[in-house]
Formats: C-alpha cells, sequence, structure tokens
C-alpha cells in the first residue's frame, strides 16, 4: 500500500544542449536509491527531451512540461500527447502555476488536459497551489480543493495521477512553505480525495510538494506523513538534486 516517494525536477525553460548534458551526467554518475525506493522523473524543455531521454541511466524517467488539451492538429505551435506518446515520454506536467497565471489555463481546461493524457496512457503530475492573496485571505483550502475537483470532474481512474501541491508564493521565492504548512494542505487535500473520490484513491496518491525546495529543507518536509515528494524547479538544475533525491531514505 505504501506511497512510492516521487521526485520531480521541472527545468522549466533553461538549458542549451551543453547544459542538459552536464546536468545529464551530474545525474549519471550519482547513486541513487532503487527505483523501488524512489521514482524519479525530469522534465527539460520539450526539445530537449529526446536527448535527455537516450542519455540518462534507466533510473531516471522523464516528464514534458505540457501538452494539447485534444487530438493534435491545427494547433500552431502546440504539442500533442500523441506526439509524447509516439516519443516514448512516459510522463507529462499540467497545470503548473505559471501556465495557468500567463497562459490563462483554467481549472476546466487544466480537467481536461489531464483527462486527455491520461486517456492516451500518459502519468500525469498535476499542479496546483495558492497565491499569497489567496492565503492571506484563508481561501487555500477552497482554491485548492476547487483545482482538484475540476480534474477529479474528468478523471475516474487516478493510478497514474501525481498531484503536486505548488503555493505559488513558494515557487522560485526562496520562501519554502514550512513542514507545518505543506503538511496542513496535503492532509486536507487527501481528506478531500477521501471523501470526494474514494478512500483507496485517498491513500494510494503521492501528494507532493514544490515551491523553493532545496538540498537544505528536503529532509523535514520529506519527513511529513502526507508529503510524498517532492517536484523542485531551481534546484533540479543544480547538484543538490541529488540530495533532493536522496531525502526520500
Ligand atoms: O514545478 C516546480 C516549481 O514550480 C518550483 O520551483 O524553483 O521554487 O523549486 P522552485
Amino acid at each position: 500500500m505504501g506511497r512510492k516517494f516521487f521526485v520531480g525536477g521541472n527545468w522549466k525553460c533553461n538549458g542549451t544542449i551543453d547544459e542538459v548534458k552536464k546536468i545529464v551526467s551530474t545525474l549519471n554518475e550519482a547513486e541513487v536509491p532503487s527505483q523501488d525506493v524512489v521514482e524519479v522523473v525530469v522534465s527539460p524543455p520539450f526539445v530537449f527531451l529526446p536527448l535527455a531521454k537516450s542519455s540518462l541511466k534507466p533510473d531516471y524517467q522523464v516528464a514534458a512540461q505540457n501538452c494539447w488539451v485534444k487530438k493534435g492538429g491545427a494547433y500552431t505551435g502546440e504539442i500533442s500527447a500523441e506526439m509524447l506518446v509516439n516519443l516514448g515520454v512516459p510522463w507529462v506536467i499540467l497545470g503548473h502555476s505559471e501556465r495557468r497565471a500567463l497562459l490563462n489555463e483554467s481549472n476546466e481546461f487544466v480537467g481536461e488536459k489531464v483527462a486527455y493524457a491520461l486517456s492516451l496512457g500518459l502519468k500525469v503530475i498535476a499542479c496546483i497551489g495558492e497565491t499569497l492573496e489567496q492565503r492571506e485571505s484563508g481561501s487555500t483550502i477552497a482554491v485548492v480543493s476547487e483545482q482538484t475537483k475540476a480534474i477529479a470532474d474528468k478523471v475516474s481512474n487516478w493510478d497514474n495521477v501525481v498531484l503536486a501541491y505548488e503555493p505559488v508564493w513558494a515557487i522560485g521565492t526562496g520562501k519554502v512553505a514550512t513542514p507545518a504548512q505543506a503538511q496542513e494542505v496535503h492532509a486536507e487535500l487527501r481528506k478531500w480525495l477521501e471523501q470526494n473520490v474514494g478512500a483507496e484513491v485517498a491513500a494510494t496518491t503521492r501528494i507532493i510538494y514544490g515551491g523553493s525546495v532545496n538540498g537544505g529543507n528536503c529532509k523535514e518536509l520529506a519527513g511529513q506523513p502526507d508529503i510524498d515528494g517532492f517536484l523542485v524547479g531551481g534546484a533540479s538544475l543544480k547538484p543538490e538534486f541529488i540530495d533532493i533525491i536522496k531525502s526520500a531514505t
């Protein structure tokens, strides 16, 4: 029943061919816990997916950072879920707050994307999280529940979903949520899943935390009962990502 620890590295819109090769060799040289203990998934920009996928050792999987909401076709500039499947990319990150905020992705749109990607057999890291304003006005739980509901409304099988709680105010700011703050939201999310989706889904779905996770703060966060791993941004480009992977053990 135990939920396998999950560490995702979201490289966002960063990197050159040389930088990707460097990160890949750092990862390949590292001794990381076995895949039975921790699932590690790195997410380079689309254009570097084939390079990363073909050069990483089998301890690591790859994820795309987005995909289109339905079957590909006349959607200039988009990448379809079918293409990811064709490339053998097993995972996709959907609903990241940067896309919600900068590209106006609504809760419903994210829900549709998650459902479509799952229907093609992709595994999904679905992101949710409140802004600082929402936290300060006391609506954190309402906001993340609403975001989760929009996904749950479209998804019936949660086996291939990892839920990433990423408070917007903690992303790229160096202001990590305290272990207690993160644990509180994760526990509420699990309760929400239990009450609205089912006990089994609540018990088995991994809820990971993202937002200024680094080599120094990961261990304490990882010790919280409802934190099942991380989605790491900035630190996933650095050697300390290895320390974060090791925080699983
Ligand atoms: O998806 C990961 C993320 O948004 C967190 O970014 O740089 O705060 O670790 P960062």
